[in-house]
């Protein structure tokens, strides 16, 4: 379209004396420009030498059940790769083995679905940078006392049930009068700021070395996060039943503020806050 446009625009200016004269500087740039894109096409692209890093990532088939889990080691020329670690494993998997498993989906720190222990940390690959140092190796694990589904798929059903437990979401005994919206206050609605917006990657709680030991009956710091942003938000009517089904030895209290899982969570919040705020709130019951 644009071609026919500039012929009809020449066609015009060959009719008319003062146009044309007043566009010829314009067809001499556009001819300088594409004699100039012509040559630097013929330029060879600025190579850069290949810095290979080495990736060790745990491995682990369920179809060969009688093989042990093992590190495997994988070369990556950083060069040629994009600078997340999610972006190594991308392409191995595209380029080196297509066997190689592991869970993304946003590959921008929102869905939650990368979290892997990286160089002995708990985080999301998409957001963690390589470190471009080739003299380091990095080594990935699947997030730590879980059950492996394959290589770095961890078993997130128990964690899925956990959070459920919780009942997640807006309980009322008297909905608004009017049968509408639920009105916050801006005040009441800043309470739930550094609560709303966990991922449920599940970083910090598999951090956690209570949650390691008694996963089956501790909640642990996400799920027990969640807990509390249902209790303080201003529009729930349950907060007393919910620090209720608390009230037990296990299920909040083998949280000793051991603080790993702030420490960890890669979204900067502090789920060890939240749970010394729902203690502090059963203590003063
Ligand atoms: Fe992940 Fe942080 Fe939420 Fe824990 S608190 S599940 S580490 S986002
Ligand atoms: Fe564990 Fe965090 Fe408590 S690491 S013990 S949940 S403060
Ligand atoms: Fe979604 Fe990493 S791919 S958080």
């Amino acid at each position: 379209m644009s071609f026919a446009l500039s012929t009809l625009r020449c066609t015009s200016a060959l009719r008319n004396g003062r146009w044309m004269a007043a566009t010829a500087p314009l067809v001499r740039s556009l001819k300088t420009t594409s004699t100039a894109n012509m040559a630097s096409a013929s330029e060879q692209p600025l190579k850069k030498d290949p810095i290979y890093k080495t990736f060790e990532i745990y491995r682990w088939n369920p179809d060969k059940p009688t093989e042990k889990p093992y590190l495997e080691t994988y070369k990556v020329d950083l060069n040629n790769c994009g600078p997340m670690v999610l972006d190594a494993l991308i392409k191995i998997k595209n380029e080196q083995d297509p066997t190689l498993t592991f869970r993304r989906s946003c590959r921008e720190g929102i869905c939650g679905s990368c979290a892997m222990n990286i160089q002995g940390g708990n985080t999301l690959a998409c957001i963690s940078k390589i470190d471009r140092d080739p003299s380091k190796t990095v080594k990935i694990y699947p997030l730590p006392h879980m059950y492996i589904v394959k290589d770095l798929v961890p078993d997130m059903t128990h964690f899925y049930k956990q959070y459920k437990s919780i009942e997640p979401y807006l309980k009322q005994n008297t909905p608004p009068t009017d049968g509408r919206e639920n009105l916050q206050s801006i005040e009441d609605r800043k309470k739930l700021d550094g609560l709303y917006e966990c991922i449920l990657c599940a970083c910090c709680s598999t951090s956690c070395p209570s949650y390691w030991w008694n996963q089956e009956e501790y909640l642990g710091p996400a799920v027990l996060m969640q807990a509390y942003r249902w209790m303080i938000d201003s529009r729930d009517q349950f907060g007393p039943q919910r620090r209720e089904k608390l009230q037990n030895k296990m299920a909040l209290y083998r949280c000793h503020t051991i603080m790993n899982c702030s420490k960890t969570c890669p979204k900067g919040l502090q789920p060890g806050a939240a749970i010394a705020k729902i203690k502090l709130l059963m203590a003063t019951e």
